[in-house]
């Protein structure tokens, strides 16, 4: 029995992190086996790499940050995301490869084919079977970037970003969208909560049945 693998995309504070808890209560209650992750930091190697990333004082290079997104994928992909969707579960992950076109191909700006290559070797393959791209404005993203601070949350090394570096990202997005619509689904993630978890649902409901 093979499993459905669905991702979460979107730019910092699109409230996609929100949704999937979301999803994933609501997936449980209707009886389903949910694997519940996220990249960074989905295994133990990857917990360790995630703090690395985040911890570190030292400038990353953009090539090192490329290969360590990348490390942390393939071993997701392979000691947590392939024994789980072999084993019939729903895998629902917050970031997968979509993030690495958008953040270090239009963000940092490497060139198409290298990430193509890079996010093959990662992920040997494996593409979800749904993408969730939650769409906000840049101006929403930060203003919920900047209350989330205020709460004293975890800082993220790409909140100190620009609203350029920002634009570009969420453009790249939209173009995974347009160039790939049976895969990625963009829902409009400006409203409240439940406005937007109840879009997630009927996208849910339409696509996985
Ligand atoms: P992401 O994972 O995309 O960075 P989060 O789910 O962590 O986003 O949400 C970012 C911040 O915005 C959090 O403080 C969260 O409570 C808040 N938030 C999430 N969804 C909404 C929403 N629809 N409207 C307003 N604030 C939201
Ligand atoms: P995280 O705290 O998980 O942020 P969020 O809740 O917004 O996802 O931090 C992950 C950061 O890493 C986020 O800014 C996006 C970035 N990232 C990349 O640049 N490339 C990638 O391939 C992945 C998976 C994440």
């Amino acid at each position: 029995m093979k499993g459905k693998f669905i991702t979460f995309e979107g730019i910092d504070g699109s409230g996609k992190s929100t949704q999937l808890r979301l999803v994933e209560q609501y997936l449980a209650a209707a009886g389903h086996d949910v694997v519940s992750t996220l990249e960074p930091g989905g295994t133990p190697l990857g917990r360790q790499l995630r703090s690395v990333f985040l911890e570190t004082k030292e400038t990353i290079s953009p090539r090192a940050e490329l290969l360590l997104f990348a490390a942390d994928r393939a071993q997701h992909v392979e000691l947590l995301i392939k024994p789980s969707l072999a084993a019939g579960k729903i895998v629902i992950s917050d970031r997968y490869a979509d993030a690495t076109v958008a953040y270090q191909g239009a963000g940092r700006g490497f060139d198409p084919d290298t990430i193509a290559q890079i996010i093959d070797i990662a992920t040997d393959g494996l593409m979800p079977d749904l993408t969730l791209f939650f769409d906000i404005t840049v101006e929403t993203a930060l203003e919920r970037m900047n209350a989330r601070h205020m709460s004293g949350s975890e800082a993220n090394r790409m909140d100190g970003e620009t609203a350029e570096f920002y634009e570009r990202v969420r453009d790249a997005y939209l173009v995974v969208a347009a160039r790939e619509p049976e895969r990625v689904c963009v829902i409009n993630a400006e409203g409240t909560i439940d406005e937007i978890f109840e879009k997630t649902v009927a996208v849910l409901s339409e696509r996985l049945n």
